[in-house]
């Protein structure tokens, strides 16, 4: 009974941590004004993050070059080129440490 318990516990936490982790990188698209331009769900003036996901799913390329897409803006990337605007590079945009645009390029790839 004990043990079933402390289980249930750790498995909760577990469970909140992860979830903490997606709040958390939402928010930080947020902060990093991600959003104005691109919606989880819905293409706008950027593609949503569903659809960079799909087409991004199993390639081992994908974190890498959404960090940079994400740290660089889309003219220093390769592509795809999904739109006929192009994601700006940092200098209009808020700065993008390394880790946090690994966590925002894991993010996008977990939509
Ligand atoms: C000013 C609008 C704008 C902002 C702000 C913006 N993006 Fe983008 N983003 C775009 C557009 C437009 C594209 C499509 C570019 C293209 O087709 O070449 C894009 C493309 C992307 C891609 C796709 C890369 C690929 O190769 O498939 C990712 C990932 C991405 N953005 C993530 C982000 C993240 C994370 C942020 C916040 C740090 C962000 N964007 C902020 C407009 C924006």
């Amino acid at each position: 009974m004990k043990t079933s318990l402390t289980l249930a516990a750790l498995v909760a936490s577990v469970a909140l941590g992860l979830a903490g982790t997606a709040v958390a990188s939402e928010k930080l698209a947020q902060e990093k004004q991600c959003m104005g331009c691109h919606d989880i769900k819905k293409d706008g003036a950027a593609p949503s993050f569903k659809k960079i996901a799909a087409f991004w799913k199993g390639r081992q390329d994908a974190e890498a070059s959404l960090m940079r897409t994400i740290q660089q803006g889309s003219v220093a990337t390769g592509g795809p080129h999904w739109a006929k605007a192009r994601m700006p590079d940092q200098a209009e945009r808020p700065l993008v440490s390394e880790a946090e645009a690994r966590l925002l390029a894991r993010w996008v790839l977990t939509q």
